[in-house]
């Protein structure tokens, strides 16, 4: 039963994107739905490279360049496996997409929240989700879950920003966006997750 749907999670380090999704998957698949699981930055070969200079390297990037390379990453990941999952009528479960450059980069991080936004949409080719989940929390309670913090979660600030961003963005678009409360035990966050998915694929 094919139903072409591309639901991305969004949400600041350590909220529980992979946590959720790993979740989400299980319990489509188990109601017979065909789903693809991806993540960024790394879900394919050239993605995995990215990922070691993005989050672990020591080579101070500038923020474009950064930008730049998320955005390699993600043009890699649709061809590779977004599109080809989407045209074979799979749900596609996104951990991050380009709503991240916006806040990470463009907004917290003063590339400017437009020039990113208009980059985002020459890189997917104006692919946009059907269905945003942002999982809010304070990034005092998803860091303390965290013990491996990577290079660009180490600003502590920085991440208010980036959450501010995000809250922004789900109210300016509220028929795309969902925003749940992710500082819950995640039996309760995914109880919301699911039910607003089934929703929609209902
Ligand atoms: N609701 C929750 N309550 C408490 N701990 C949680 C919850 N959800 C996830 N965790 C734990 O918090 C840590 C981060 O979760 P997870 O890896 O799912 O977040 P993430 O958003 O994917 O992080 P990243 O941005 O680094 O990829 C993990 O150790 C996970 O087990
Ligand atoms: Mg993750």
């Amino acid at each position: 039963m094919g139903r072409d749907f591309f639901l991305t999670f969004e949400g600041i380090d350590g909220c529980g994107k992979s946590t959720q999704a790993e979740r989400l998957k299980r319990a489509l698949t188990e109601r017979q739905f065909p789903v693809t699981h991806t993540f960024e930055p790394g879900g394919t070969a050239l993605g995995r490279k990215l990922r070691t200079i993005l989050v672990h390297d020591e080579i101070n990037l500038s923020l474009f360049s950064e930008v730049l390379l998320f955005a390699a990453d993600r043009r890699q990941d649709i061809d590779e496996v977004i599109k080809p999952a989407l045209e074979r009528g799979d749900i596609v479960i996104g951990e991050r997409f380009a709503d991240s450059s916006v806040a990470y980069q463009g907004v917290a991080g003063n590339v400017g929240e437009e020039r990113v936004e208009r980059l985002m949409d020459i890189v997917t080719s104006g692919l946009v989700p059907d269905l945003t989940l942002l999982l809010d929390i304070d990034p005092r309670i998803s860091l303390a879950r965290k013990t491996d913090l990577d290079r660009i979660e180490q600003r502590g600030p920085f991440l208010d920003a980036v959450r501010h961003a995000f809250l922004d963005m789900a109210a300016r678009q509220p028929e795309r966006w969902v925003v749940i409360d992710a500082a819950r035990p995640a039996d309760d966050v995914f109880r919301d997750v699911l039910r607003e998915v089934l929703k929609r694929l209902e």
